[in-house]
């Protein structure tokens, strides 16, 4: 496995791959890897030719009251795990490789990124904006034929996926489904900040939404479905920021199930972590998670 630090050696780095007409798998990360990003660089490792995982903590998508001092970073142990993983070049430019003096462009989405997450109040366009300039940079540098992200985030996600379409990269954006701890909590560079108090109840999101998913009738009121979530995280005394249920594919309100996936979304704060987490249902086919047990 190679790290090279600048576009350059990049450059360099992809070249012989580029001719030979190997295909690149790029996996973006904020770094301090968990299995949910070694999903990501295995599903990139059995698709493609060539894998690389990019490593930058990018201060764009932070906002000023945000965790960017704080996130936690550890770089020799991701370049450990991105090499047991099977990750071959490892992209980790210094900010100001990502952002020389003087840039002054960014890309934004509009109206997807201005609800859930993205709503005034919270995190705001402005991080989706930062995702998206950072994203659309590494596809420009890289040049992949697919980039792999996670149902974790399934509005960035879905942010990305409109980005590729309205700006023309031809690059396939494979989103894989959320990895969880035992309990259900799923995993984020973030737990690391849980006290052991705040670790016992953040597994309130997922039972939220499970409660939400096993709620979800077909035809039945979104707002149903929410009650039952909500009960969840009141018995946790988990406080939601947000908890909707919106159209999985253009985020539009949704007030029934109406038979298209539909998200349940949830952020809270737990103890000084913001955490987020979502499930996907389609009341109108059969549930899928409820098949598997038994
Ligand atoms: P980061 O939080 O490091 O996440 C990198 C990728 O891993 C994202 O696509 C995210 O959705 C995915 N991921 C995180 N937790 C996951 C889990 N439990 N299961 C499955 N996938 C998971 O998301 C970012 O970084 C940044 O915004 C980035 C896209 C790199 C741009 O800076």
């Amino acid at each position: 496995m190679r790290i090279v630090e600048t576009k350059r050696e990049l450059r360099e780095a992809l070249a012989p791959a580029r001719r030979e007409e190997r295909t690149i798998g790029l996996v973006p990360t904020m770094g301090y890897l968990h299995d949910g990003h070694v999903a990501l660089i295995e599903a990139a490792r059995s698709d493609c030719d060539v894998v690389v995982m990019s490593l930058f903590v990018n201060p764009a998508q932070f906002g000023p009251g945000e965790d960017l001092e704080s996130y936690p970073r550890d770089r020799d142990r991701d370049v450990a795990i991105a090499e047991a993983s099977g990750v071959d070049l490892v992209y980790a430019p210094s900010v100001e490789e990502a952002y020389p003096p003087g840039f002054a462009t960014s890309v934004e989405v509009e109206e997807l990124t201005e609800v859930l997450c993205g709503a005034p109040g919270r995190r705001g366009p402005e991080h989706f904006r930062g995702v998206t300039t950072i994203v659309a940079k590494l596809f420009n540098a890289i040049d992949p034929d697919a980039a792999y992200f996670g149902q974790k985030d399934a509005q960035q996600a879905v942010v990305i996926r409109r980005m590729v379409a309205d700006l023309d990269f031809p690059i396939r954006i494979e989103v894989r489904p959320t990895v969880r701890e035992a309990d259900g909590l799923a995993m984020s560079s973030r737990n690391a900040h849980l006290s052991p108090a705040d670790r016992e109840r953040a597994p309130a999101l997922h039972r939220a939404l499970s409660a939400a998913a096993a709620s979800a009738l077909p035809g039945g009121a979104v707002d149903d479905a929410l009650a039952a979530a909500r009960a969840e995280l009141a018995e946790s005394g988990v406080e939601a920021e947000y908890l909707e249920a919106r159209d999985a594919e253009d985020l539009s309100p949704i007030e029934s199930f109406n038979g298209r996936p539909a998200l349940i979304a949830v952020a809270a704060r737990v103890g000084d972590t913001r955490l987020i987490d979502n499930v996907v249902v389609e009341p109108a086919a059969p549930q899928p998670e409820r098949q598997e047990r038994r």
